[in-house]
């Protein structure tokens, strides 16, 4: 087997009483990367995560660390720990006793243990916490003791399920850049799950965006972020304008009664496509100017964009844009041909 790979899971399916919670998984996950599972809430994220952890049997498929089937094998045989959403820190036990506890099973040296310990606390940034109970740290504080007490064991694979869901916003967009450094520092495999978009998109080398048990796309935030392989992932992934679409041949598609050039080809000759247009790409014009005309209904100020919708017959445009347009306003808009996204209509 491929030795440059931490996980492999082949095929994996999952069902709870007659219901198939995961369809056909395959996902091959690489020595030290940072790939996150992103998808709504309910698609299967955490049930994936706990296969591989091994607290969860697949109904069928293979789960393979470094070469070798461990389908098998119970979690605390796996070199694998992980991180939950709730800490489940012990809080009659000091910080240290916290972070030493799995070491202190495997009967390691105290100097040894003690040595761990203090690598860990200046690795998550909690130089001198040592005897600090639990309850006087805060969320952030607790969840780097949870995250040192996973790593102290070194295992090569590390699995956080939502780990900054009970987080607050400013905290969390700390946390997140904080993991990241994390992570490279101690060059392990970081399989994380988010619900949040923008959390995948910051951290991870590689998203796997899932939907109803099923994988949509595999790639890079950018490859994600700019090429998204259908409607779901699209709108999934950022805000986007998604319209019906005619692809008339390659490089040619029309969609609110416009025929436009665009980047994309081979689709079938009139097949029915949808069209993906960022609010980002939307163009503000004068209305003569635009091959899009609307009225606008909303405006929305966002911090360094305004937020506004523009209605054209039954289509609403949203608008990303530093220029804003008051209410009632009649304004164009145009798009680049490299910013029409044309994606195959995903079958239900
Ligand atoms: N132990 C279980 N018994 C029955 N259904 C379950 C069980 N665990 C999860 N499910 C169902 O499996 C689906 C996927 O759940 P989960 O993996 O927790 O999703 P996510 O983490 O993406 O929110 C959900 O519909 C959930 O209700
Ligand atoms: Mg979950």
């Amino acid at each position: 087997m491929e030795k440059n790979y931490a996980v492999d899971l082949k095929n994996i399916s999952k069902e709870y009483n007659d219901v198939t919670v995961l369809n056909d998984i395959n996902l091959y996950i690489r020595k030290n990367e940072f790939l996150t599972l992103l998808g709504p809430s309910g698609c299967g994220k955490t049930t994936t995560l706990r296969i591989i952890g091994g607290f969860e049997q697949p109904t069928e498929g293979k789960v393979i660390f470094e070469g070798k089937d461990i389908t098998e094998v119970p979690p605390y045989k796996r070199q694998i720990n992980t991180v939950f959403q709730k800490y489940a820190l012990f809080p009659h036990m000091d910080i240290f006793d916290n972070i030493a506890f799995g070491l202190k099973i495997k009967k390691i040296s105290n100097d040894e243990i003690s040595k761990r310990v203090k690598e860990m606390l200046r690795l998550v940034n909690l130089q001198g916490f040592e005897n600090r109970s639990i309850d006087s740290l805060s969320g952030g504080q607790q969840q780097r003791v949870a995250i040192a007490r996973a790593l102290v064991n070194e295992p090569k694979v590390l699995l956080l399920d939502e780990p900054l869901g009970a987080l607050d916003l400013k905290l969390r967009k700390d946390m997140q850049i904080e993991l990241k450094n994390m992570q490279k520092r101690v060059g392990i495999t970081f399989i994380y799950v988010t619900h949040d978009q923008e959390e995948a998109l910051t951290m991870s080398d590689t998203i796997v965006v899932m939907d109803k048990g099923v994988i949509q796309q595999i790639g890079t935030p950018v490859d994600i972020y700019n090429e998204p392989k259908n409607a779901f992932v699209a709108k999934f992934i950022g805000e986007s304008n998604i319209v019906d679409g005619i692809m008339h041949e390659d490089f040619l598609v029309e969609f609110c009664g416009k025929i436009n050039n665009c980047v994309d080809k081979g689709f079938e000759k009139n097949e029915k496509v949808d069209v993906v247009i960022r609010p980002e790409d939307l163009e503000i014009v004068r209305p003569e100017d635009g091959m899009l005309k609307g009225k606008v209904t909303s405006v929305t100020f966002k911090g360094v964009h305004y937020e506004m919708i523009a209605k054209s017959e039954d289509t609403e445009w949203m608008i990303h844009s530093t220029i804003m347009k008051p209410i009632d306003t009649i304004i164009g808009m145009n798009v680049s041909p490299e910013n029409i996204h044309i994606m195959k209509k995903v079958r239900e």
